[in-house]
């Protein structure tokens, strides 16, 4: 197993080549803040790094969140990125069934964001429309745990301009809903605000693949999730970095990273992406020296030389 500890300002970034489950077996118990992470899709033809066929998935899985249990702080988060794939005409609920084992394994599934891949183009399905959203479950160890909610404050919108001029006299007091749940609005109460706190639904757009791997991140979604639930200094960690987003985007905001990844290559592409958008010029990993200059790496990232770099 290789280890390379990159630093960015006073923050520190560790990354790990090998299989997540044996490099989580080594991380102290309750040392993680938030484990943001997607990974391998299911795929009903693979049994590779690049996919888990759908009825073993949950299998697969579950040693896996096991040690993210254990490692997670007590006030810690856990968001997992992930969607049901169609198989045989319909859902599979393999996603359904993780969490259900989750549970018993001592998590609480407290929420669940949508992604709304809101760059998405139209197509045509027989039998469903296209696909335009993801999952974002977050699990914890205890119903209390850190959320830094004004960290995530949104513009309160246009909206706010026209529906606020001219306040009704409901308005002016608590308006408790009619169907009786119990919630109720003071719109008064919004008058002269700028920032309100957002939904469950966040919109963004895909990543185009530029960074060598097909499905990255874009990076405002692990962003998002680290001002959500940590401060700065506090440990992010993703199991299945990939090209590195987690990484990168914990640094910028000075929180210290843990990444995992199990593929050379993109094991190389995430250190080198981490090199370029922290812009630093040079960064020295166990066995290279990367140089980056203007903001561009050497050697560049084509393929075949990303494969040469870690051949010593
Ligand atoms: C969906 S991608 C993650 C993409 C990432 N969010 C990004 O922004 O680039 C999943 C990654 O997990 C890696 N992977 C698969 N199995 C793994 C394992 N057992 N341990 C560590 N990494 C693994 C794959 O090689 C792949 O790069």
């Amino acid at each position: 197993m290789r280890k390379d500890i990159l630093n960015y300002q006073n923050t520190k970034a560790t990354f790990y080549l090998g299989d997540c489950l044996n490099v989580l077996k080594q991380l102290p118990d309750n040392s993680v803040d938030l484990t943001i992470t997607s990974p391998p899709y299911s795929d009903q033809r693979k049994n590779t790094y690049g996919g888990i066929h759908p009825n073993e998935y949950v299998k697969w899985f579950l040693p896996i969140t096991a040690e993210l249990l254990r490692v997670t702080k007590p006030t810690g988060t856990f968001i997992l990125n992930i969607k049901e794939k169609v198989v045989g005409g319909e859902r599979h609920t393999y996603v359904m069934e993780l969490i259900l084992e989750m549970r018993k394994q001592g998590w609480l599934w407290t929420e669940e964001f949508i992604w709304h891949k809101k760059n998405c183009y139209p197509g045509k399905w027989p039998n469903r429309f296209r696909d335009a959203w993801e999952r974002l479950l977050q699990f914890n160890k205890n119903k209390k745990f850190n959320m830094y909610q004004d960290s995530v404050k949104v513009p309160i919108g246009d909206w706010s301009k026209t529906r606020l001029k001219n306040l009704s006299e409901t308005d002016k007091k608590r308006d408790n809903s009619r169907v009786g749940s119990g919630f109720g609005k003071n719109v008064s109460k919004w008058v002269g605000k700028e920032l309100v706190y957002p939904s469950n639904v966040l919109h963004m757009a895909t990543e185009s693949a530029n960074k060598n791997h097909s499905a990255t991140f874009p990076i405002g979604l692990p962003e998002w999730f680290i001002k959500l639930f940590t401060q700065e200094g506090d440990v992010v960690l993703d199991p299945f970095l990939g090209s590195g987003t987690t990484s990168v985007a914990a640094s910028l905001l000075r929180r210290n990273s843990i990444g995992i990844e199990i593929v050379d290559k993109n094991y190389a592409i995430a250190l080198q992406r981490f090199a370029h958008d922290t812009q630093q010029p040079i960064i020295k990993t166990t066995t290279k020296t990367i140089k980056v200059e203007n903001g561009i790496i050497t050697p560049s990232t084509n393929n075949s030389q990303l494969e040469l770099l870690w051949t010593n």
